[in-house]
């Protein structure tokens, strides 16, 4: 390489339909809210987005050493952000029966019990990562165990992806098996030592993540509100009103709260870059705090069915104003897949009178999901400078997808068969920071 080329890296480009979103569709109108361009033209440099637009109008910007990738005929799209998921569960997909709280007494504690082996902790983290970029997703937020080291495999794994990533230890004191019990003061300190060697490193950040209200006493709830205090650019992640018979359990535990988010906001969790799974069971009260303090719902579909918790209410966090991302939440959910999850989507709103246009869901999937998190200002989309994190999709991926898009007429309708119809095949490509990660 001359000292020309590490000064100034060479600019990559990708052909092909692109789609990516700038606003919220239900907030500000469909039309305004994305930018598509049929025969598209991505421009990249030294990982960042350059620029993107038409190729008619952009192909003067190739020179003769831009490497040029032809994906005429696919849909170039921002990775898609998965707001809530396990991967400590990754064992437990698919575990035939149970409601939440027996699901994570025979299931899920078992599986993250196996997290104490190290080398298991390792294992599971590489397949992790392979399987969201199999399935197009190239940011997310995830739970570890209660073991430090869990969180430690799961970023060296994201890290050797050069993934944005967002991960924590559990903490979990209480209401649990022994096996996987930390106390307060270990939580804390693990969570700290997390926090020092990777919160910023990279590309990854840490989430202070207490499990939920009922595995966590006063005090140790108390002390994730201290570490936040003391780290206030890190995160806090934990799940809220998932289950009649989960909230039934934390007013018995927490009399004196007006609600179970409010036991959170009096430990002073709630607030930006705060994330709750589920928020299912919530009044108007709880709604207006959610919006009042910035935290952000993740919804979780193809887990609230598998589960049987509830439907998520999105024209109520609409109305309240608060911000929400999609969650896979594997292996309570069913798919690592955002495809099968937006899917899933559509049908617990259809189950309440609402709906789920397919603009708004691939919004959802992509930049609101990095608004949820707080990291669009770094992804999310395909504005100048921004990390080309970007999927391609396959139309055709299958004939039956293949055969329902040639008969769309829109690209809302193709975008529809591909929600209701996709699935990890759909992902012909993912690349981080302009890198192909995966290929089919
Ligand atoms: N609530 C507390 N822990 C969990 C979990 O692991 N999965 C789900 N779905 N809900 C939870
Ligand atoms: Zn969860």
């Amino acid at each position: 390489m001359s000292a020309l080329d590490t000064e100034r890296p060479r600019t990559r480009a990708l052909r092909g339909s692109i789609l990516h979103f700038l606003a919220d569709p239900a907030a500000l109108g469909p039309k305004q809210a994305y930018e598509y361009f049929e025969d598209g033209l991505l421009l990249l440099r030294g990982g960042q987005v350059q620029a993107v637009g038409a190729f008619e109008k952009l192909q003067a910007e190739l020179t003769f050493d831009t490497e040029l990738e032809d994906y005429r005929g696919h849909l170039i799209m921002p990775g898609m952000i998965d707001t809530h998921i396990h991967y400590v569960q990754t064992d437990a997909i698919a575990s035939y029966g149970e409601q939440l709280l027996s699901w994570l007494a025979d299931y899920a504690f078992p599986v993250e019990g196996r997290f104490g082996d190290s080398d298991y902790a390792d294992e599971v983290a590489g397949f992790f990562v392979q399987e969201l970029l199999r399935n197009g997703t190239t940011s997310a937020l995830v739970l570890g165990s209660v073991h430090k080291h869990s969180a430690d495999a799961l970023f060296t794994a994201a890290q050797a992806q050069g993934m944005r990533l967002i991960a924590g230890k559990v903490m979990m004191d209480r209401n649990c098996p022994d096996y996987l019990r930390d106390t307060p003061a270990s939580g804390y300190e693990d969570s700290q030592a997390l926090i020092h060697k990777w919160h910023g490193r990279d590309r990854l950040l840490y989430a202070v993540t207490p499990r939920f209200a009922p595995t966590s006493s006063p005090e140790q709830l108390a002390l994730a509100g201290r570490l936040l205090d003391e780290h206030p650019d890190v995160f806090m992640h934990t799940h809220v009103a998932e289950s009649r018979d989960e909230v039934a359990w934390v007013a018995e535990l927490f009399p004196d709260n007006r609600s179970y988010l409010d036991v959170y906001d009096r430990y002073h969790l709630l607030r930006e870059r705060s994330v709750l799974a589920h928020c299912i069971y919530l009044n108007a009260q709880d709604r207006a705090r959610l919006a009042a303090t910035g935290a952000s719902a993740a919804f979780c579909p193809t887990s609230n069915l598998f589960i049987g918790g509830g439907l998520f209410d999105l024209a109520a966090a609409d109305a309240a104003g608060f911000r929400v991302g999609m969650g896979t939440d594997v292996g309570g959910g069913t798919s690592f897949s955002l495809l099968r999850t937006l899917d899933e989507a559509y049908k617990v709103l259809q189950l309440s009178g609402q709906s789920l246009p397919p603009l708004r869901a691939f919004y959802l999937a992509t930049l609101g999901g990095a608004r949820a998190l707080y990291i669009d200002e770094q992804v999310g989309n395909f504005v100048v400078g921004k990390e080309a994190d970007f999927v391609v999709l396959d139309m055709a991926a299958t004939p039956l997808l293949a055969r329902r898009c040639s008969l769309a007429k829109s690209l809302e309708e193709r975008l529809f068969a591909l929600m209701i119809l996709g699935d990890d095949r759909a992902i012909k490509a993912t690349y981080v920071m302009g890198q192909r990660r995966h290929a089919r």
